[in-house]
């Protein structure tokens, strides 16, 4: 079956960027020029998915400003003949069919999944982290919407990480099924290093069945107090089976600081306007460390 939805979550309370995520959205960070949320918005156009569902709570008035018109914006630019500017403006403005919810309390990444039950309805849907930036040739979800048409299961995009960031993280029982497809049994949401299954970890992305509703409906809290999205695909994992896709682009953890200036250099090393000024400059700085 096609993927036709997606949903955002970006209504967390980012305590680990603060103070810049006071008082607006983690997801609004920059990469360069553009903000994170932009990037997911388009990985999931870029895979097929027009329709996205994007979780908020404050600062809700920025994000959806920024995927809208900017009619006195681009009147100016207009008037100065900056045509390439406008233009980029109106794509970004008719991106995608996008629609907001708000999650009323931040009670955890299932509780914001769960919020999305009548805006999906009987459909498997795709789930992309409104702080995890995957940036590569072919979109991250798309290949885990390819996984789940092939095998009808739900599909988790997963990395191998290290033992520190495992226990932050969730970890996956697995057995391969080809050089980047593996089979999940089981999982564990921050588990000691003793309780884990393996060093693979979900990084941002899921396409999940429709039974995740009625099984996070009744799942109790978890790790945090937070009602957990890993909690209840372990009941999936453990009743069907899921499946891992190993994807292949580079995921920016813009809910971490350092994170934030991997983004902003790598992309920055990338992008037309930036990469030779940016390139010399690192290389005169990495003399001074
Ligand atoms: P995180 O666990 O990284 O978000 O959730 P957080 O709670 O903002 O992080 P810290 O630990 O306080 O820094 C992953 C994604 O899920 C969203 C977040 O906005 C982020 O994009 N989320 C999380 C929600 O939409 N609602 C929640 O209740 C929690």
């Amino acid at each position: 079956m096609k993927i036709k939805k997606a949903i955002i979550p970006a209504a967390g309370l980012g305590t680990r960027v603060l103070p810049v995520s006071k008082s607006m959205p983690k997801e609004m960070l920059p990469i360069v020029d553009k903000p994170a949320i932009q990037y997911i918005v388009e990985e999931t156009v870029k895979a097929g998915i027009t329709d996205i569902l994007i979780i908020t709570n404050r600062g809700k008035g920025l994000i959806e400003d920024h995927f809208d018109h900017s009619v006195e914006l681009e009147a100016v630019l207009k008037s100065r003949g900056r045509s390439d500017t406008l233009s980029e403006l109106h794509r970004l403005a008719n991106l995608a069919n996008i629609y907001y919810l708000r999650q009323k309390e931040t009670r955890g990444l299932g509780d914001a999944v769960l919020r999305a039950k009548e805006f999906i309805g009987g459909e498997p849907f795709a789930v992309l982290y409104g702080d995890d930036v995957i940036i590569g040739d072919t979109p991250a979800i798309g290949e885990l919407c390819e996984a789940y048409e092939k095998y009808g299961k739900s599909v988790v995009g997963i990395k191998e990480v290290s033992d520190e960031l495992i226990v932050k993280y969730s970890s996956m029982k697995i057995s391969p099924l080809s050089e980047k497809v593996f089979s999940i049994t089981d999982m564990i949401e921050k588990p000691s290093l003793d309780k884990k299954f393996s060093n693979y970890s979900i990084l941002g992305r899921c396409v999940l069945d429709n039974e995740i509703f009625g099984i996070l409906e009744h799942t109790p809290l978890g790790v945090g107090g937070e009602l957990q999205l890993t909690d209840g695909m372990k009941e999936i994992a453990l009743k069907s089976g899921m499946i891992g896709v190993d994807f292949s682009g580079t995921r920016y953890d813009m809910g971490n600081k350092f994170g934030i200036i991997k983004a902003n250099i790598e992309v920055g090393l990338t992008h037309p306007e930036t990469k030779d000024a940016l390139k010399e400059y690192i290389k005169k700085l990495a003399e001074t460390l």
